[in-house]
């Protein structure tokens, strides 16, 4: 018997990374899954992973910054299951590493529609669903980023703050409505995100690390399982850090300046 036997779970970003990870776990767990993401072609390599487990599951195509598709996501996921039982608002991107001063405002805009505002979307279309059905789980990925500062990375860090806080806030608006709503907050994790970045303006972000190795998706995706399954039943309104402890004091060293 599976932990997520007999439910519904829509999985934003999931073409890569932690996503996949999720995606690949949560159907091993026994939920049928709706794989979200704007990457069509490595979306479609996730659908064959879990197709070929023999494992149920379909691709939306979608744009998480644009409120009409994620409306047409939550749409398709209860069109097509019938349900919606754990969402998991995970779609994010990190943009440049550049001081506050140097920020472009689109590039702000992007950053914080893809990361804040997807959140927001993806939870306003699922929450009347959930309500109707008499419960569910939200999950949302937040970052270290988000509890720590870190130079460079100021609007990323403020989106994910605000997912912190949005998490927080809509868990004890529905609390009473059998609606958990918890969010990760990841730190070092090897996906396609933390990659070096080739023009080398990135200044490492796959720093030394604590416990002298990164986190792998697979070991944020057993979180998330927890999580989602009713093991966490009384687990609401939290943000829990899965960074192997960088944001518990080794995260503080002096800002190195991006050359300009
Ligand atoms: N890797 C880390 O160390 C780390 C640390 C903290 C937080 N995170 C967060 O984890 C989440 C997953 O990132 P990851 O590390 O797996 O990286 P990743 O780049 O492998 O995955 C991000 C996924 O989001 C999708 N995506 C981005 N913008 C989208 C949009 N507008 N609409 C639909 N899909 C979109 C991408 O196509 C991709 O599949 C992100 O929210 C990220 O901010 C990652």
């Amino acid at each position: 018997m599976g932990k997520l036997d007999g439910k519904v779970a829509l999985v934003t970003g999931s073409a890569t990374g932690i996503g996949r990870a999720t995606a690949l776990l949560f159907s091993d767990e026994g939920a049928k899954i709706v794989i979200a993401d704007y990457a069509p072609k490595e979306a479609k390599e996730t659908l064959a992973m879990v197709k070929d487990k023999g494992n149920e599951a379909i691709f939306v195509e979608i744009d998480v910054r644009k409120s009409a598709e994620v409306r047409k996501m939550v749409d398709t996921t209860v069109d097509t299951y019938g349900r919606l039982d754990i969402l998991f608002n995970n779609a994010g991107i990190m943009g440049r590493w550049i001081f506050g001063g140097d920020i472009d405002e689109l590039d702000l805009d992007d950053i914080i529609d893809t990361n804040l505002k997807g959140v927001f979307l993806g939870s306003r279309y699922a929450i009347p669903v959930m309500v109707k059905q008499g419960g569910g789980v939200i999950l949302n990925t937040a970052s270290t980023a988000g509890m720590v500062s870190l130079p460079g990375q100021s609007i990323y860090g403020a989106s994910k703050a605000g997912v912190v806080m949005l998490t927080r806030t809509m868990a004890l608006e529905y609390a009473d409505m059998n609606i958990r709503i918890n969010c990760i907050c990841p730190g070092g994790i090897l996906t396609r995100m933390s990659e070096p970045d080739p023009s080398g303006t990135t200044p490492s972000f796959r720093q030394p690390q604590p416990m002298r190795r990164f986190g792998t998706p697979e070991e944020v995706a057993r979180l998330l399982l927890y999580l989602a399954s009713d093991d966490a039943s009384y687990v609401n309104g939290a943000a829990i850090t899965i960074d192997g402890a960088w944001s518990t004091g080794f995260a503080k060293r002096p800002p190195k300046r991006p050359a300009s």
